[in-house]
């Protein structure tokens, strides 16, 4: 964009303790944990480790905060709004460092941090406007009563985020939480902690109540845990790997049946007709699988091509990957298109896939390895004749790998693009009306794009069928989990005494 300021490289890093009621504090335990620059591989400074002592605290002043008669509980849903909305005008006001802190922490380049940081504004003015209009029915129940319901906070909620948009994560979660007038512990992900506490201090600015928001850094497996084990969380959502959502599912099970909203993995299809407008098909494709390193939740990462255009496809996808790969490096470079992988583990996750998709027989196009020298950085990867058995054809890749399989019949693509567990996005690329509805009919995901791919906005629901997650975020939909009906029934005397 035009107007985006430059990059701060060095941003100074002013945040680095556990956030509870309203005061920067540090671990109960004294532990820091180092925060990694996936761009050098080198510590950026160490973060306070947040583990089940702080847990504890951070949930005993969201509940507190949450008292009847609390100040959060009587402030009017309009101030409330008031709140958020000025919430979105600081995130825009601090997009250049918010967006800086994205950059140096996970690796994402500057521009894309600082769109999505603007997005996140928005996401946060558009839930500002639901919390005085979130309201109840008068019903008409059989005999002589007076019946309403209430549409309640569903109370303390737990909130774990992954760190492939900390921005939007973030914003996904508060938003409707502090619309609904719930209470909030944010346990960021443990590669994403400075920019979260950034957007901490944020809250604090806008005068949130203490206790509303406390953002607790740490891992998954202690913090994260402990979050979803506590007895006084009454909910959690959750966007990260199916994995981990299966234990939460769990963990909500076995302690107090807290609501469960979960957003997780996907091997969503794209499915390119014969038809088609092919260098929109190919663009979109591409950048459908590789935007955000192809670190993204709905990557397109099983692309379908008609058996006709099959060649033609595989010719100008290499050439866009190509292009990509000329433009990574240094994602404070506005010209830098493609970034590392958020961390190790990550970069050898995917060069492992990228191994077993050669192994089991599958063409590189191009890619196919790491960049090499110091950083996560891997190659733009296009694989040719993918077979459905193969491990990158099921598994999530999460990183800058596209699958492009061949196939004949629409009912074919349809049934193919199915035969997966996981439910989280669609796409189909094709002139023929009659195509468009029946993919979008038959096809199991929570999303489905036409002649388009991973289009959102605040107001469009968003979420998984199947293995890909419970509950949809974002969009009038996005609010129900964060509240209870409660329905009161009234006795209507039928003669004065
Ligand atoms: P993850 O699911 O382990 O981490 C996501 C969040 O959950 C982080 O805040 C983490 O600290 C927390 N967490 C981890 N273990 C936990 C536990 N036992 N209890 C409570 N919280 C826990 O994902 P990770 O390790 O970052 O990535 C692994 C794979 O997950 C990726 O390769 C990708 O396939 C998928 N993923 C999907 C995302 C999505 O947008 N749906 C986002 C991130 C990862
Ligand atoms: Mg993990």
């Amino acid at each position: 964009m035009e107007d985006t300021p430059a990059p701060i490289r060095n941003p100074e890093i002013l945040y680095t303790k556990i956030f509870i009621n309203n005061e920067f504090v540090d671990s109960v335990s004294g532990r820091n944990f180092p925060t990694i620059n996936p761009a050098t591989g080198k510590s950026i400074c160490d973060v306070a480790e947040g583990d089940k002592e702080d847990i504890d605290k951070a949930v005993a002043a969201a509940k507190e905060a949450f008292k009847l008669g609390s100040p959060w509980r009587r402030m009017d849903a309009s101030q409330r709004g008031r709140l958020l909305y000025k919430l979105g005008e600081l995130f825009e006001r601090d997009a250049q460092m918010i967006a800086s802190l994205i950059t140096l922490e996970m690796g994402k380049p500057y521009l894309q941090a600082y769109e999505e940081t603007l997005w996140s504004a928005d996401i946060l003015r558009y839930y500002a406007g639901f919390a005085d209009k979130i309201g109840g029915k008068t019903i008409p129940m059989d005999g002589d009563y007076f019946c309403f319901t209430r549409h309640e906070p569903v109370g303390v909620c737990g909130q774990i985020i992954p760190w492939n948009y900390p921005p939007s994560m973030f914003v996904w979660k508060v938003g409707p939480a502090l619309a609904c007038g719930c209470t909030v512990v944010m346990k960021p992900a443990e590669q994403t902690p400075l920019s979260a506490l950034y957007m901490a201090v944020l809250c604090l600015e806008v005068g949130f109540p203490a206790g509303v928001i406390n953002v607790v850094p740490g891992y998954g497996p202690t913090a994260g845990a402990a979050l979803t084990v506590h007895p006084d969380v009454d909910k959690i959502a959750f966007t990260g790997s199916t994995e981990v959502g299966k234990l939460i599912l769990q963990a909500a099970g076995v302690t107090n049946i807290k609501r469960t909203s979960l957003e997780l993995g996907g091997k969503s299809p794209n499915v390119i007709m014969d038809d088609a407008d092919l260098d929109d098909a190919v663009t979109f494709a591409h950048n459908g699988v590789m935007d955000n390193a192809g670190q993204c939740c709905v990557a397109g990462s099983r692309t379908f091509v008609h058996e006709k255009i099959y060649d033609q496809f595989v010719a100008k996808s290499r050439e866009l990957a190509e292009k990509r790969q000329a433009a990574t490096g240094d994602p404070f470079d506005p010209k830098t298109l493609h970034g590392p992988q958020v961390d190790e583990e990550q970069y050898n996750k995917i060069l492992d896939l990228i191994e077993s998709g050669k192994k089991d027989g599958a063409n590189v196009e191009c890619g196919g390895a790491s960049v090499g020298g110091e950083g996560f950085f891997i190659k733009p990867t296009v694989f040719s004749g993918v077979k459905d058995h193969m491990r990158i054809a099921k598994e999530e890749i999460f990183g800058p790998v596209q699958q492009l399989f061949k196939f004949k019949t629409l009912d074919e693509a349809i049934e193919r693009a199915n035969a997966t567990e996981y439910g989280l996005g669609a796409a189909i690329f094709t002139n023929n009306i009659n195509n468009a509805m029946m993919f979008m009919q038959g096809v199991r995901a929570g999303s489905v794009w036409v002649n388009c791919y991973d289009v959102e906005s605040p107001q469009t629901p968003f979420g998984g069928f199947k293995m890909s997650g419970i509950g949809r975020e974002l969009g009038e939909q996005g609010l129900s989990h964060y509240q209870e009906v409660k329905t009161v029934t009234m006795r209507i005397p039928q003669k004065n005494s």
